[in-house]
């Protein structure tokens, strides 16, 4: 068993160029009272609102608490939540200096309601999406461009983290694709699932459901997704290699040399909500390929990683100390 503590240090001190659906994270949180007279629902009484990084910004947020810099890239509307969203993305030290705004569309706000009952975690009660899935314009896309040529110098990895609201259309992969490939940059993708605009990337990850549909068939076995990952490596001609998440059964991983590694989740107790687990994925493995870990390696400790975040509520970004710890009570497997 390698020793993966030994790679922590080195996931610190890169940068990384996040591009990807930028989300706010609202959690309005109050406590249950009584039954409403008006519906079926109970009453709250506010007690807090919490705000969260989300979307693209949870692996920018990811990189950051693990010590390197993350220069996000992504779009905001020209609205109050806007102005939120860059506080808080400024608050965790993510360089937002290249968000662009497009007036014509609204910044996304994934709110949840939670009624606190005096149980450990509050329940959540329902969500209100604010959103658009439109394709951004060409103009808004060349903007984006734009950005991305002015900071690609000072990144070694670009991550894409496609949350399906607009942003990262056909075009605009393949433009920052070939200027980042120019550049000799490492590329890496989570796509939640859409993976064919990432043919040539480094490392692409996805989890099983997403691997499932893509495939259409079902996988289960430790043998149908060691099948499926050289599949999707293949497909996608990726250089390091594709990595699917199983949630508690951990990643099942497929070189570029046509090896496949299965690695196990460790035996978190604890779980609460698995929110946010792919993102703190893509991340961790994104900062240990740039520190030249090898692909199972990078798993093991992006598995680690994730075991954190899913014993919170919502997203998370464990601190290096954190997962040292983690590594060390989890054996790292
Ligand atoms: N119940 C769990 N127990 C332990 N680890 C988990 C659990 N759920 C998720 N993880 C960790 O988070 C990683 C990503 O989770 P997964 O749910 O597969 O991806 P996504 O968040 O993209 O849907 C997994 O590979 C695993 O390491
Ligand atoms: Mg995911």
């Amino acid at each position: 068993m390698a020793d993966l503590k030994g790679w922590v240090p080195r996931l610190a001190g890169q940068a990384v160029l996040v591009i990807g659906d930028v989300f706010l994270d609202e959690y309005l949180i109050g406590r249950a009272t009584r039954m409403s007279r008006e519906a079926p629902i109970p009453v709250l009484e506010f007690e807090q609102r919490q705000l969260i990084p989300g979307g693209a910004a949870n692996p920018a947020a990811n990189i950051v608490a693990l010590g390197s810099a993350a220069l996000q890239v992504g779009v905001i509307g020209s609205d109050s939540t806007g102005t939120m969203l860059r506080q808080v993305l400024q608050g965790r030290g993510i360089d937002i200096g290249s968000l662009v705004v497009d007036a014509g569309r609204p910044t996304t706000v994934k709110t949840r309601i939670l009624a606190q009952m005096g149980l450990r975690f509050p329940q959540q009660v329902a969500r209100l999406d604010t959103l658009s899935r439109q394709p951004i314009s060409e103009a808004v896309e060349r903007q984006v461009v734009e950005a991305v040529q002015l900071r690609l110098p000072e990144a070694r990895a670009v991550l894409f983290s496609d949350y399906h609201t607009g942003l990262l259309t056909a075009s605009l992969v393949e433009r920052v694709r070939e200027t980042a490939e120019g550049a000799g940059l490492l590329l890496t993708a989570d796509a939640q699932g859409r993976l064919d605009q990432y043919s040539g990337f480094g490392i692409v990850k996805c989890n099983a459901d997403e691997a499932r549909a893509y495939l259409r068939r079902d996988l289960s076995s430790d043998e149908d997704f060691a099948a499926a990952a050289l599949e999707l490596r293949e497909r996608l001609a990726l250089t390091l290699g594709m990595v699917i998440t199983r949630g508690a059964d951990g990643a099942t991983l497929a070189r570029a040399d046509g090896t496949t590694q299965h690695c196990p989740a460790p035996a978190v107790t604890d779980v609460y909500d698995t929110v946010g687990a792919g993102d703190t994925t893509i991340a961790v493995l994104t900062l240990a390929a740039l520190g030249g870990a090898p692909l199972d390696e990078a798993t093991m400790l992006a598995n680690t990683a994730s075991g954190l975040v899913v014993r919170r509520v919502g997203n998370y970004a464990p601190r290096p100390d954190e997962l040292l710890g983690a590594l060390e009570s989890w054996g790292g497997e």
